[in-house]
């Protein structure tokens, strides 16, 4: 098949043609820097046998969609987490692809809308009946009152940001002084509204689904680990650092490993918010939900991804090796959801 590979770049500019060279570059370095994820999806789809086109976007929509229109692919792998640097601006380019007709791998521009906002999609699961924390957003120059209904602890974050931005161990308020100076934060360093939830203690669970309609399937669990001694269980969240400081991972002794031992009930109960969380949220083809686990056992929805980042060695594409699928037939799973769906 023709696969045009679309993704956002700081390359503006750029051509298919310089995107290759870049790309064969970036291979040959692997042991010194990951390549880039469109780069590691286009060599998969490459050896899957496809004819690629690498198609980087920066702020020129009319740039894709001639580009398309000229090269007329059978698919679009839609590898674009942002748009002109701003990530809440994602759904643009698969708005495009539907506009324009064209079959496309992945989350619909609602899915990516959804999810996006934190507080709309857990309002969309309560209604399904999904667990989720008792939350409150506050748009920017809001500020608590001198009662809140919720319990403390709480985490505040941004409300539509993700790769743990602003999330750090001064997230979790203890009071309604330290929340009202903490929605301040946000405001001030994110300009955009502030989401702050009921603090869950518990395990951090990362569950990656592919498939659609009967065919979903939940992937083998990864799980962040953290070294329990002198840390308390609050310390213990995916924060900035927890997620990408690996000076900081090696002295807390964070690592992402499968699930330990879970009870039956919560493995029940974690397949249950997955496949709902995923159907109601309209997510597609594959994604991810982040929960975490109570000492109860009750599995609590934290955040659905849409998008997740699917490089080598990473997250999901080490849940489906764990399956089976090494990273060439995860991007092929991913290419035939997609075809499947739209013959
Ligand atoms: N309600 C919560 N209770 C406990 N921890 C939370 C809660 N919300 C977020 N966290 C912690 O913060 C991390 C990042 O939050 P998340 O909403 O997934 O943001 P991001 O989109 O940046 O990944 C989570 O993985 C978890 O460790
Ligand atoms: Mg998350």
């Amino acid at each position: 098949m023709r696969v045009a590979v679309v993704f956002d770049t700081p390359y503006e500019g750029w051509t298919p043609d310089q995107h290759a060279v870049q790309m064969k570059k970036d291979l040959a370095n692997w042991k010194k820097a990951e390549p880039d994820m469109e780069y590691q999806v286009a060599q998969a789809l490459q050896k899957n046998g496809h004819d690629v086109l690498l198609l980087g976007i920066h702020d020129d929509l009319r740039d894709m969609s001639a580009r398309l229109a000229d090269w007329k692919p059978d698919l679009v792998f839609n590898a674009t987490e942002a748009f002109l640097d701003n990530p809440s601006l994602d759904y643009l380019v698969p708005a495009l692809l539907e506009a324009e007709g064209y079959r496309y791998t992945g989350a619909p521009p609602l899915a990516l809308l959804v999810t996006r906002n934190k507080a709309m999609a857990k309002k969309i699961l309560a209604y399904h009946g999904v667990n989720v924390p008792a939350f409150k957003s506050y748009r920017v120059g809001e500020q608590p009152g001198d009662t809140v209904e919720m319990r403390f602890p709480l985490i505040v974050k941004p409300l539509g940001s993700d790769a743990s931005e602003g999330i750090a161990q001064a997230s979790i308020v203890h009071d309604v002084g330290a929340l009202g100076e903490r929605i301040k934060f946000v405001h001030d360093r994110f300009e955009q509204p502030a989401l702050a939830e009921e603090y869950i203690e518990g395990r951090e669970l990362y569950a990656t689904i592919l498939g659609n309609g009967d065919k979903t399937e939940v992937l083998p669990v990864v799980e962040m680990v953290f070294d329990e001694a002198g840390s308390r269980p609050e310390d213990r969240i995916a924060s900035k650092s927890a997620k990408w400081d690996m000076a900081y991972r090696k002295r807390r002794g964070i690592r992402n490993v499968f699930a330990r031992r879970m009870s039956k009930l919560a493995k029940e109960r974690l397949a249950t918010t997955c496949y709902a969380s995923y159907r109601a949220l309209w997510l597609r083809d594959y994604a991810r939900i982040d929960v975490r686990l109570a000492p109860d056992d009750q599995i609590w929805f934290i955040e659905a991804n849409a998008n997740p980042f699917l490089s080598y060695g990473h997250d999901s594409a080490e849940a489906a090796h764990k399956l089976g699928l090494d990273y060439n037939a995860f991007i092929h799973r991913i290419v035939d959801e997609a075809m499947t769906r739209n013959p």
